[in-house]
C-alpha cells in the first residue's frame, strides 16, 4: 500500500496473547493477492512472483500446519476472463485453477475468504475504454463477479469485492506509483521481469539524474541481488534504455521521465481519481446487488470490501489540526466507508472537493447504501495530521484536504483508535456497521541479500508488531465492544511488492528468491503457530 518505511522501536505492550483471549468463532488467516504471487497463465506479460500458481499445495500444507483455519487470496480476473469480457470467453484453465485450489484449502480445512480485485486489471478493458475511468466497467466488474460466484459460490463463504479503493484511485491515478500502470499493462509486456535490470523505477531515475558511471552503476545493480524491473507505471515513460555488461553481467539501464506537475495536471489526477472511486464503488454495489439477488439465498455466503486507511493523529491539540486529522480519515477511509453505509460521500469531501466529484444519483445512493455484510478493514500504520492552507501539491487531491503529513510508523494504538472511531461514528440503528474482518495487518522489512535465510527469518519486529496490534484490537473488543470477528495477517510468504518491487519483505514466511524460490517459516511464522494452539 505505501512505499517501505523504516521502523521505530516500539514498547511491547502485552508479553503473553494468545488466540484463546478471543471469542470461540474468530477466524485466523492470513493473505496474498494473485498478482503478487502468481504467475500469469501465458507468461507474456507477467511476474514469476513466488510462483505460488504451482506451488500452492505445498503453502497450504505449510498454513496448515501453522493453524491458520482460513485464507485470503484474489482472484485473477484476467485468468478466467483473458478479455476482461464474458462475450470475449472463459479460460476453462483459469476456472480449473481455482478450482483445485479452493477444494485444496477445503481439504485442509481452510476456509477461502476470495477477493474479487486485487488491482490486475484485464489489458483489453484499461485499452478500450480506459478501466475504471469509465462507467463501463461496473457492467465487465458485475459479469466477473457472477461469474466467480456461479462457479466458485457453491464453497466460497466470504467474498470481497474490492481490495482498497482508495489506494488503487489515490496511489494509482494521483501519485500514480502503483497499478494501473501505464496503458502498456501492469507487468509489461515488453520487459522480462528478471532480467538484469537497475531494480526499480526510483532508483533509475536516480540513476537518470546523478549520471554514474559505468562501473559505478554496475555495482549498484549487482547489490540488488534480484534484478526486476517492473513496467513503469502511468504516468511514467522510458526515455531511454541502454544495455552494458559488468561482470559478466549484463545490465538493463531503463531512464524513466515523469511528466511535470503542475496545477492543470494535479487538477486531472485528481479529477480522474474521484472518477475512478466512484466507479469502484459503483461496480462493488453492482456486484452486490447480484450476489443478493441471485446467489445468496442458495449459497448462504457473505459479501463486502476491504478498505484501507491510516489512523490519522491531530499533531497539535487544536480544533483546526482535530478536523484536519478528521478531514484526512475522510479523505481516506470516509470516501468509500459513507457511501456504502450511507448511500453518500462524507459532508468533508463535498465541501472540500465537491467541484470535482459527482454525486450519486438516488437509485446509485439506493444501491450502495447497506452495500456489505461485513467491513474489511486493512490498517499497517498512523499519521500525524495537520491544517495547513497552503499544502505542497498545487490543486487537486492533497490541496482538496488542506492537511500535512508526515510519515509515524509502527503504531499499534492507531488500530485501537480507529476501530474506536469506525464504531462510534458508524455503530447505530441508522448506519448498521457490520462487523470487522481485518483483512490485513503487518510490516515488512528490506530484502537484504547478504542475509541467509535463516538469519533473515530472525523477524523479532514482526512477531512484535502483531502481538502489539492484536492486544490492541482485543482491547477495542474488550473495551469498546467493537464487533470483529477476523483476523488475517499480511502476508503469507514475501512477495512482489508493487512499487517496492521484491526489495520489501511482508511475509511470515521467508522466499528464497536465489534458491528456487524455497519457502522458510520465518520466527513470526512460528510465533503465530504457538499463538494459534488452542
Ligand atoms: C495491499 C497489499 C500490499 C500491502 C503492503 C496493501 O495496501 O493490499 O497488496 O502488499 O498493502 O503494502
Amino acid at each position: 500500500m505505501a512505499p517501505t518505511q523504516s521502523i521505530v522501536p516500539v514498547k511491547p505492550i502485552k508479553t503473553e496473547i494468545s488466540r484463546n483471549d478471543f471469542p470461540e468463532g474468530f477466524v485466523w488467516g492470513c493473505g496474498t493477492s494473485a498478482y503478487q504471487v502468481c504467475n500469469i497463465l501465458d507468461g507474456t506479460n507477467g511476474n514469476i512472483a513466488v510462483d505460488m500458481y504451482s506451488r500452492y499445495k505445498e503453502d497450504i500444507r505449510m498454513m496448515k500446519s501453522m493453524g491458520f483455519e482460513a485464507y485470503r487470496f484474489s482472484i485473477s480476473w484476467s485468468r478466467i476472463l483473458p478479455g476482461g469480457k464474458l462475450s470475449l470467453g472463459i479460460n476453462q484453465e483459469g476456472i480449473d485453477y481455482y478450482n483445485d485450489l479452493i477444494n485444496t484449502l477445503i481439504a485442509n480445512d481452510i476456509k477461502p475468504y476470495v477477493t474479487l480485485f486485487h488491482w490486475d486489471l484485464p489489458y483489453l478493458l484499461e485499452k478500450e475504454y480506459g478501466g475504471f475511468l469509465s462507467e463501463k466497467i461496473v457492467y465487465d466488474f458485475r459479469d466477473f463477479a457472477e461469474l466467480c460466484f456461479w462457479e466458485f459460490g457453491d464453497r466460497v463463504q466470504h467474498w470481497i469485492t474490492l481490495n482498497e479503493a482508495w489506494t488503487y484511485s489515490c496511489q494509482g491515478y494521483v501519485n500514480r506509483i502503483f497499478p494501473p500502470g501505464n496503458g502498456y499493462g501492469f507487468g509489461g509486456d515488453q520487459m522480462n521481469p528478471r532480467d538484469n535490470s537497475v531494480i526499480d523505477q526510483r532508483k533509475e531515475l536516480e540513476i537518470g539524474q546523478l549520471e554514474k558511471g559505468i562501473d559505478e552503476l554496475g555495482k549498484m545493480a549487482e547489490n540488488e541481488d534480484l534484478g526486476v524491473s517492473f513496467v513503469p507505471y502511468r504516468g511514467v515513460r522510458v526515455e531511454s534504455q541502454e544495455t552494458f555488461v559488468f561482470n559478466n553481467k549484463t545490465i538493463v539501464l531503463r531512464k524513466l521521465m515523469s511528466p511535470p506537475r503542475d496545477k492543470a495536471a494535479d487538477k486531472e489526477r485528481a479529477k480522474e481519481a474521484y472518477t475512478v472511486a466512484r466507479n469502484l464503488l459503483l461496480s462493488h454495489a453492482a456486484a452486490v446487488q447480484s450476489y443478493r439477488k441471485k446467489f445468496q439465498e442458495h449459497q448462504k455466503g457473505k459479501i463486502g470490501i476491504t478498505l484501507v486507511t491510516h489512523w490519522f493523529e491531530p499533531l497539535n491539540d487544536t480544533e483546526k489540526d482535530r478536523k484536519a486529522a478528521k478531514r484526512a480519515l475522510d479523505f481516506m477511509l470516509g470516501w468509500f466507508l459513507e457511501p456504502v453505509l450511507r448511500g453518500r460521500y462524507p459532508q468533508n469531501m463535498m465541501d472540500y472537493a465537491g467541484h470535482h466529484i459527482k454525486p450519486f444519483s438516488p437509485e446509485e445512493s439506493n444501491l450502495l447504501r447497506g452495500s456489505l455484510d461485513f467491513l474489511g478493514l486493512n490498517y499497517y500504520t498512523a499519521w500525524y495530521a495537520t491544517h495547513d492552507d497552503n499544502p505542497d501539491a498545487a490543486e487537486g487531491y492533497y490541496r482538496d484536504q488542506k492537511t500535512g503529513s508526515s510519515w509515524l510508523y509502527i503504531v499499534p494504538w492507531g488500530i485501537y483508535k480507529l476501530l474506536k472511531s469506525i464504531n462510534d461514528a458508524f455503530n447505530n440503528d441508522t448506519d448498521k456497521l457490520p462487523a470487522i474482518y481485518i483483512t490485513e495487518n503487518g510490516c515488512d522489512e528490506q530484502n537484504n541479500h547478504k542475509l541467509t535465510p535463516n538469519t533473515a527469518s530472525q523477524d523479532t519486529q514482526r512477531q512484535n508488531y502483531f502481538r502489539d496490534h492484536l492486544a490492541k484490537i482485543l482491547e477495542a473488543m474488550n473495551k469498546d465492544h467493537v464487533k470483529i470477528e477476523a483476523y488475517f495477517a499480511w502476508s503469507w510468504c514475501d512477495n512482489f511488492e508493487w512499487y517496492d518491487g521484491y526489495r520489501s519483505r511482508f511475509g511470515i514466511v521467508y522466499v528464497d528468491y536465489k534458491n528456487d524460490l524455497q519457502r522458510h517459516a520465518k520466527d513470526s511464522a512460528k510465533w503465530f503457530a504457538k499463538f494459534l494452539q488452542k
